[in-house]
């Protein structure tokens, strides 16, 4: 046997056992923790609101005005509690070396659900230590285990909706790699059968609730043999018991091609895929909808929920100077997500509907992301005088 390399296997094994014993405390919370939080049985719902960074503060307080708006007499009678939560910005995350601070995931606890604006993800080699995202960190503690994301294009035919798996695959561990030697790089991907069952059965529950008439399961299960395989045996499994709703299974590569393909793509309703397939297919279906900049996003829990954009904190942008003129869409979709997620379905629509017709239809202003076109504030002000 070769004992070039021992102390380094030695090390890097060590570290990989206290990642098992990570991942093994992990399915047993989410094994503890069943029960789902009903929004109409509380007397009050606190919704916590975070600007985050980048053009994060400048869409998010626009997208609260609309809240404030829609739910302001629920909001006067206490019912609806709006806390806002400073401290996710990338300076003071920088400054702690903290993913999410402990006093802003302490306000984070107390809520019930969170409008959460972008925030710069630092990655290896740029100006901020290398910490973990913040929207990985929030969805791992919060436990928010379906990233749901719809995509719409009404005269397009496309009418998708995406459950991605958001705690597990390859970011579960995603900041705990190792690099092994100088030369080897290891990361892992993880899949549990509690984890991926709970996102299969918010999808097919979600289609057979809502007329949608099929599932694709999306994997690379020829080739990440044990993990993907698991995740597609078990959403395979689960189909078993829709057999009313068609269900066909799909690699990501070629279901990155099919959603270019115009006579095929209409025919898909709902996917369900891990992590890394999830975040990059809908960042692709987003852009036939008018780009990242108007698609929203619900990442659900038992207990807790946060809604965003699907996009980042865009400091290129604010470096040219051009924050104000920054595409509140996302945010409002995000927050239309929000309203419907806590009972509020009529608010919802209303929003929904409203910016129907000043992205698709009337289209009297347009975001541009520069000057020329509308201002986020500009634009929130339009759809909010379509609110009716
Ligand atoms: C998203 C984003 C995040 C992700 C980043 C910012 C960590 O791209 O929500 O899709 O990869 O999940
Ligand atoms: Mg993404």
């Amino acid at each position: 046997m070769n004992l070039k390399y021992n102390a380094e296997i030695k090390a890097a094994a060590e570290k990989f056992e206290e990642l098992l014993r990570g991942q093994l405390e992990r399915v047993e919370r989410i094994n503890a923790s069943r029960e789902t939080v009903d929004y109409a049985a509380l007397d009050k719902i606190t919704i916590g609101i975070c600007g985050g960074d980048g053009i994060g503060p400048v869409i998010t307080s626009a997208t609260a005005s609309v809240l404030r708006f829609l739910l302001a007499d629920d909001i006067a009678s206490g019912r609806i509690i709006i806390k806002n939560i400073d401290g996710l910005t990338i300076e003071n995350r920088a400054a702690q070396n903290k993913a999410i601070p402990d006093d802003v995931m302490e306000e984070l606890y107390k809520c019930d659900v969170i409008l959460k604006g972008p925030t710069t993800t630092p990655r290896a080699g740029d100006e901020w230590p290398n910490i973990e995202s913040a929207n990985v960190a929030m969805r791992k503690n919060l436990d928010l285990f379906a990233n749901v994301r719809p995509v719409r294009v009404p005269d397009k035919g496309i009418d998708w909706t995406f459950f991605r798996e958001n705690t597990e695959g390859s970011y579960a561990v995603g900041s705990q790699g190792m690099h092994v030697t100088d030369d080897l790089a290891i990361d892992f991907c993880v899949t549990t059968t509690e984890g991926t069952e709970r996102i299969a059965r918010l999808a097919f529950e979600y289609a057979k609730n809502n007329g949608k008439n099929r599932v694709s399961i999306i994997t690379k299960a020829n080739v990440i043999k044990t993990t993907d395989g698991k995740f597609l045996r078990i959403c395979e499994e689960m189909a078993k018991e829709y057999p009313e709703i068609h269900t066909d299974e799909w690699f990501i590569d070629i279901m990155t091609a099919k959603l270019v393909d115009e006579k095929r793509r209409t025919d898909f309703r709902v996917f369900i895929l891990p992590n890394l397939y999830g975040d990059i297919l809908t960042d692709e279906a987003a852009e036939f909808q008018g780009g990242v900049g108007t698609a929203g996003s619900a990442n659900i829990g038992k207990r807790y929920a946060m809604f965003e954009a699907i996009h980042g904190s865009a400091p290129r942008m604010m470096k040219e100077g051009r924050g104000i003129y920054a595409d509140p869409c996302s945010m409002l979709r995000a927050l239309a997500l929000l309203l419907s997620h806590i009972g509020y379905q009529t608010p919802a629509d209303k929003l929904d509907r409203a910016l129907d017709i000043c992205m698709f239809e009337e289209k009297k202003l347009t975001v541009t992301g520069r000057a020329g076109g509308a201002t986020c504030e500009e634009f929130t002000e339009y759809v909010k005088g379509k609110l009716i």
